[in-house]
């Protein structure tokens, strides 16, 4: 598999972005939310550079795309969210894509009474963008390839593998 980004490089990153987080915090405390599975190791990582009050929470937010439902339909289910009502909300994804799951999580949360949600994603897609949408922290700006690891899967694996690699067909 073709490494796009060695696990090296992700570290380096990782570690700019939430001291970039932990300073614009500025003493704030936050609660982290990350969506499952992708935000596994990014959220991870994360949190454990933000020397700040903090708490952690999941969610999911998994697209339809078979042919039985309605084609981009969006099921969000955050049963183990905790109270978020006016807490300021750092949302964390593994992947910019179309941008349509974080358009609707971001709306999701500040329905469910958050203050403030500011979003980081580890990477995001070049020319993919369906949605106008600005995420807050980006890692990297990536090809508009199919990646896998960190988090990120195919079919739900690969996402225990330490760098960011391009799936070719037939892997
Ligand atoms: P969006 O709603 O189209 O932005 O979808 C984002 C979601 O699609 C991410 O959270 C990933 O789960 C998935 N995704 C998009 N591109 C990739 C990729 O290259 N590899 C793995 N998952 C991806
Ligand atoms: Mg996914």
């Amino acid at each position: 598999m073709e490494v796009l980004l060695t696990a090296e490089r992700i570290h380096a990153r990782v570690t700019e972005l939430a001291d970039e987080i932990a300073r614009d915090l500025d003493g704030r405390p936050v609660t982290v939310v990350g969506i499952l599975t992708g935000c596994l190791m990014f959220t991870a990582d994360v949190i454990r550079r933000i020397d700040l009050p903090l708490r952690v929470a999941f969610i999911t937010a998994s697209s339809y795309r078979g042919e039985t439902t309605v084609p981009g339909l969006l099921e969000i289910r955050d049963e183990l969210l905790p109270d978020i009502a006016g807490r300021h909300i750092l949302l964390l994804d593994d992947i910019l894509d179309t941008g349509k799951t974080l358009t609707r999580v971001v709306a999701h949360l500040i329905d469910r009474g958050a203050v403030s949600v500011k979003v980081g994603v580890l990477l995001r897609k070049t020319g993919r963008q369906e949605v106008p949408f600005e995420p807050d922290y980006v890692g990297f700006t990536i090809p508009d390839k199919f990646v896998v690891g960190y988090g990120l899967d195919f079919n739900d694996e690969y996402r225990h593998l330490p760098f960011i690699g391009v799936l070719s067909a037939g892997e």
